[in-house]
């Protein structure tokens, strides 16, 4: 997909709302208990904020759905001030309800890995300590409870009831598919189905109702607001299928988490799916869920040897040719400005297969 696409520098685009939006969180994930501050400011730490594709994807798809030009340089900048207050009467109001999106978004998004760490019982996370490991996994779960009740409070206090319903349709969404994962029968984990039904779940259900909600929070139609949840699912999908395969083929130490995870723990994702079409052994070893010595082993050379990693690959490029494919049809621009938004949009879509953190 990147051939034909354009790069556009993202970070001049947003990267100065990016910082404000991780500087309130900070401020909003403090807590009257500073062991629960510390657990939950971990990932939030400067540096550590990790790639913030989701709230790029929403902030993005505002400004491609908006009319204004943000060009003029001091309005850029009382837009950008961090205002804790959770409501404001300010003209740029729906501009800051959206930048509150991407907060929420990114606060739940940590509240799972949070959670995710300890079921994965994994020790790193973005190069760091995982926080599991540095505080246990009680203190881990309650600091993932924590971000979850300051996202929800953020979220009420957009008096939005649509929006309200989409993002805690989300946290629903994501349980349901972390329980898919960890609990299918035998039939279940061999079907592709029910993996795509499953990464919809636990990763595009979240960045296409976010997308969703910045529109509506944008005043567009609801046609125009399925336009931009289009365009976050298949980014959605086209980032975890690439997920998937780099715990195949990515290196732990530029990924800042383990390889093989998944195998390690017993799920076979796209790559073993197709490839165990063409290596029969592999649904003996998915089956049993690569839990004896040697298994894992076997299972990642099995596939190595296969077409599955190229498969899956096709299929995330797929979607990232669809999410370009919902941008074009984006009701006509208002701007030059939203004009360039839409093509880094283009340009996050086609990244995202070319990744390897
Ligand atoms: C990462 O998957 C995990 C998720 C995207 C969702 C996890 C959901 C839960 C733990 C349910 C709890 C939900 C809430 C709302 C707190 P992964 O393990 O495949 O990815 P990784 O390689 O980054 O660990
Ligand atoms: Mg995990
Ligand atoms: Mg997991």
């Amino acid at each position: 997909t990147s051939g034909q696409v354009p790069y556009v520098d993202i970070e001049t685009l947003i990267g100065d709302e990016k910082s404000c939006i991780s500087e309130r969180i900070r401020h909003i994930v403090q807590a009257e208990v500073p062991s629960l501050t510390r657990s939950a400011e971990h990932f939030f730490q400067p540096g550590v904020e990790g790639k913030r594709v989701r709230s790029s994807a929403l902030l993005l798809v505002s400004s491609a759905l908006s009319a204004g030009e943000m060009g003029d340089p001091d309005k850029c900048r009382e837009l950008l001030k961090p205002d804790l207050r959770p409501y404001s009467e300010y003209p740029e109001e729906v501009r800051r309800k959206q930048q509150r999106i991407a907060e929420i978004t990114e606060m739940i998004h940590v509240a799972t890995l949070l959670h995710d760490d300890v079921l994965d019982d994994a020790e790193t996370r973005r190069g760091l300590n995982s926080v599991n490991k540095m505080f246990g996994n009680k203190t881990a779960i309650l600091a993932g409870d924590f971000l979850l009740a300051k996202a929800s409070v953020a979220l009420a206090a957009l008096r939005n009831t649509e929006v309200l319903i989409l993002m805690a349709t989300v946290i629903e969404n994501l349980v349901s598919g972390e329980m898919m994962q960890s609990r299918s029968s035998q039939e279940e984990r061999m079907s592709l189905d029910y993996y795509y039904r499953k990464t919809f779940l636990k990763t595009a259900s979240l960045i296409a109702n976010s997308c969703k909600s910045a529109a509506l929070l944008g005043n567009h139609e609801e046609e125009v607001a399925q336009l931009a949840s289009d365009y976050g699912y298949h980014l959605g999908m086209a980032f975890q299928l690439v997920d998937d395969v780099l715990d195949f083929v990515g290196s732990s130490s530029s990924l800042g988490k383990p390889t093989f995870s998944d195998l390690k723990s017993g799920i076979a994702t796209a790559p073993v799916l197709f490839a165990s079409l063409e290596e029969p052994q592999l649904v003996d070893l998915t089956l049993r869920k690569f839990r004896y010595e040697g298994d894992v082993e076997m299972a990642s050379r099995l596939v190595a040897k296969t077409s599955g990693v190229k498969k899956t690959m096709a299929v995330a490029e797929s979607h990232a040719m669809k999410a370009i494919k919902a941008v074009d049809m984006f009701p006509t621009a208002e701007s030059k400005y939203s004009e360039v938004c839409r093509d880094a949009l283009r340009y996050l879509a086609s990244s995202v297969t070319s990744r390897r953190t």
